[in-house]
């Protein structure tokens, strides 16, 4: 069972890689949003409310009786997003979301008519233990989207394979800066999380992937040296900046500084996704809400599975907020994490 969920995880097509998809001055202005309107908080902080949920998206399960703390999944990778739906939200960077370059060729990777930008955020971070576990990104469904749906529902949807009918067509260009020396690269499993992982080796200065990455587990390699990758007094509510004394950038909780982060071990990424539709059709039913899902249809349905499947349950009153139902669901709809890795970096121990 578990098998075939996985199975189901790969791509629409092998990853596209692609150079210099920003020019030198789309770059320049896109590092200018964000050194401009920082600070940034955490990943982790965007999208979960509770330890319970970064789990239900990352996969595994919580034993009974366990009671998580943020600790373990505190990792100083910072998010902001860049645009929202059909809006860029900062002018100056309007050409990079609005871009015909990558229409053209999500359109290409799904063989597909049609292609309408939806998002565009950045990751950005300085030496860290990697961007998180190996993941799928949260998709979307008609109907229910990251404005009214936490992330772990939405994955656990995915995952479930109950909802393909109204599961949106992705795909992404994801672009990096990175001049570091010790990993950073990008690991993908493009032919599903139980066979071996991919590799886009960093260093890396606006190289960049067109790929699927809500059908594709995927995550950043650990960078840079390891004894700055966890600054002491990190937090949930840490923040990252532009340090406007010098070069560097740096984290802090409100204005106490808790890392300086020396320009040459930024690690930068740019994630611009798209809406595909495959003909006029498919457009049309998501322009006139014909075939919508809500959110209390996708509990039902994943209620009467859970049944099916011989799973003993209390419905929940509250299922959305429901620590022990999210658990059942996570366990239900375990795919299994990928247990190929490519070896980890090795430090340059030469003395500088
Ligand atoms: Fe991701």
């Amino acid at each position: 069972m578990k098998a075939d969920l996985a199975e189901r995880f790969r791509p629409v097509a092998p990853p596209q890689v692609l150079d210099r998809v920003y020019s030198d001055d789309q770059y320049n202005r896109l590092v200018g949003v964000v050194q401009d309107h920082g600070p940034w908080p955490m990943i982790l902080a965007h999208h979960f409310k509770s330890p319970e949920e970064v789990v239900a998206t990352s996969s595994g399960e919580v034993p009974e009786g366990v009671t998580l703390t943020w600790d373990p999944f505190l990792n100083p990778v910072f998010r902001g997003y860049l645009a929202r739906g059909g809006v860029c939200l900062y002018p100056e960077i309007e050409d990079c979301y609005h871009n015909p370059e990558f229409l053209a060729k999500v359109r290409a990777y799904w063989r597909a008519q049609y292609a309408m930008p939806e998002s565009m955020l950045f990751n950005i971070s300085g030496p860290c233990g990697g961007g998180g576990s190996p993941h799928v990104d949260g998709t979307r469904f008609r109907g229910l989207n990251l404005d009214s749906s936490p992330v772990w529902l939405l994955n656990i949807m995915a995952k479930s394979g109950l909802f393909k009918r109204w599961q949106a067509k992705k795909a992404q260009v994801i672009a990096w800066y990175y001049r570091g020396r010790i990993g950073g690269s990008f690991t993908y499993w493009p032919d599903g999380p139980q066979n071996p992982p991919q590799q886009l080796k960093a260093p890396m200065w606006g190289k960049a992937v067109v790929v699927e990455n809500e059908m594709m587990y995927h995550t950043a390699e650990m960078n840079g040296p390891s004894a700055m990758r966890k600054p002491e007094g990190l937090a949930y509510e840490s923040r990252i900046g532009k340090d406007m004394s010098g070069p560097g950038w740096q984290i802090m909780n409100n204005d106490q500084v808790i890392q300086q982060i020396p320009e040459e071990e930024v690690r930068f990424l740019v994630h611009w996704g798209a809406q595909i539709f495959m003909d006029y059709d498919e457009l049309k039913v998501s322009l006139d809400h014909s075939d919508d899902l809500s959110i209390d249809q996708a509990f039902d349905m994943l209620i009467a599975d859970l049944r099916a499947r011989g799973e003993t349950f209390e419905v929940p009153t509250d299922p959305i907020s429901d620590r022990a139902f999210i658990r059942l669901l996570t366990r239900a709809y375990d795919l299994g994490k990928p247990t190929i890795f490519p070896p980890d970096p090795v430090e340059d121990m030469i003395a500088a």
